[in-house]
């Protein structure tokens, strides 16, 4: 763990919290945004849930869709129809740069939330990979409510480990959401995961950080 990385656990304060995500850049030394160009056998966990219970038609939102490996796993699946936002500016450009046909196909943006909010007026379905636990405290709420303008919304987050640690379905219960599916991803203990341990300097990494995985699926309630 680096010096940056350090100071992130010790302070988790929310300014920089959200700056250290705003700031990153190609060849960063922690989460450079290179590494969230192709998608890898993680997106392909979250988002085969995904391909299996969401209609090609629908409307998806990525909250925190930086360089754009989900949204484009879900393009080059059949689903046309897809928009998304992130903090990070240099994001959103490498998104464009990388993936340019579903790019100007859909609506992707960067900047703040509360400047975007009009923006994106109407989505069926939205996802979320590994953005909430860069939450504060303080925002999460507000981002909760912007998610549930959707129906169905997706998150693929750390159980109990990150940032900031939510409670997820207190969360959604409040504007009325329920949780239809959960999944969780400890090491080893899943077929899917077992495949992802054939290679093993991926399973020395789980082993550290991806203790507890979480894949909740919450729906509006009728
Ligand atoms: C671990 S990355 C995951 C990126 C993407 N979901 C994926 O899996 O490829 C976290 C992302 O959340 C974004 N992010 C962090 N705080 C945010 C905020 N307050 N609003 C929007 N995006 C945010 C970051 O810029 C970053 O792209």
């Amino acid at each position: 763990m680096n010096f940056k990385n350090i100071l992130l656990k010790i302070f988790k304060n929310d300014v920089y919290v959200k700056n250290y995500w705003k700031n990153l850049n190609l060849d960063s030394n922690s989460h450079p945004l290179k590494n969230y160009i192709k998608y890898g056998i993680k997106e392909k966990i979250f988002l085969d849930y995904v391909i299996q219970n969401i209609d090609h038609e629908k409307i998806i939102f990525e909250f925190g869709c930086n360089a754009g490996r989900c949204v484009r796993y879900l393009f080059d699946n059949g689903y046309k129809n897809l928009c998304g936002f992130d903090i990070n500016e240099n994001a959103i450009r490498l998104l464009f740069e990388n993936h340019s046909k579903m790019a100007w196909k859909g609506l992707f943006i960067a900047g703040e939330l509360e400047n975007i909010k009009n923006i994106f007026s109407k989505f069926d379905v939205a996802i979320c990979k590994g953005v909430l636990f860069n939450i504060s405290h303080h925002e999460i709420e507000s981002v909760i409510e912007y998610l549930c303008k959707a129906d169905t919304i997706i998150i693929f987050e750390g159980a109990d480990y990150g940032d900031f640690i939510h409670d997820y379905h207190k969360l959604f219960s409040n504007f009325g959401f329920s949780c239809i599916h959960q999944e969780y991803f400890p090491y080893g203990a899943k077929d899917t995961w077992n495949d992802i341990l054939s290679a093993k300097s991926y399973a020395r990494k789980t082993a550290v950080y991806e203790k507890n995985k979480f894949l909740g699926v919450f729906k509006r309630n009728d």
